[in-house]
């Protein structure tokens, strides 16, 4: 789906489809440069980071393994929850593995600094974080991604793999959704 075939129901497109996929090949680069000679293991959350893990592995010149997680964060309004839990946990032993947690959004930062703590004490060699996009109250909390695509203001955004209400997943660009669609 096309920012076109929506019609107003974004203010505006924040990043184009171009736009993400020129960043996650910068990502990439940053990623195999400080990964080289450590086996890597990708760890996507669903739901909502389904997009950025198949272009993000995809634009890395080197192997890497993928698994992923499944965490309540936000019910399905605009506003976090603040409960945090597993829904589905990884396959894979995390012991003695290089652990990249890959999303596509830090709001809080609840979900993620939990997420940290909860991968960290399974005894993994590193633990570092990738996301395409951070809002500002992120940077109040004690979760620090090594690899973020943009700073974007507090805007409720949609579009690749972020959802309102499930819906706006599969728009190839990224937008700031009208107040009028949640209000
Ligand atoms: P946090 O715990 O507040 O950082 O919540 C992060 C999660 O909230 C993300 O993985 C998204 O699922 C959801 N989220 C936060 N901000 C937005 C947004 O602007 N649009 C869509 N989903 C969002
Ligand atoms: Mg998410």
């Amino acid at each position: 789906m096309d920012s076109a075939h929506l019609e107003n129901d974004l203010v505006n497109v924040l990043f184009t489809q171009e736009q993400i996929q020129e960043r996650l090949g910068e990502m990439a680069q940053q990623i195999a440069a400080d990964y080289e000679g450590k086996d890597l293991l990708m760890v996507g959350v669903l739901r909502g980071a389904v997009m950025v893990m198949a272009d993000l592995s995809r634009a890395l010149p080197r192997h890497c393994e993928m698994d992923w997680m499944a965490i309540s964060s936000y019910g399905s309004g605009t506003k976090s929850s603040g409960v945090v839990r597993i829904l589905k946990d990884l396959d894979t032993d995390i012991t003695g593995r290089h652990v990249l947690i890959v999303d596509e959004i830090i709001d809080t930062g609840l979900t993620l600094s939990w997420l940290v703590n909860s991968l960290g004490s399974r005894g993994p060699a590193s633990v570092e974080i990738a996301t395409l996009l951070r809002k500002p109250e992120a940077l109040s909390m004690p979760v620090e991604p090594k690899y973020v695509g943009w700073d974007i203001p507090n805007e409720f955004v949609v579009g690749y793999g972020l959802d309102y209400h499930e819906k706006y997943r599969n728009l190839r660009d990224i937008g700031t959704l009208a107040p009028h669609v949640y209000s």
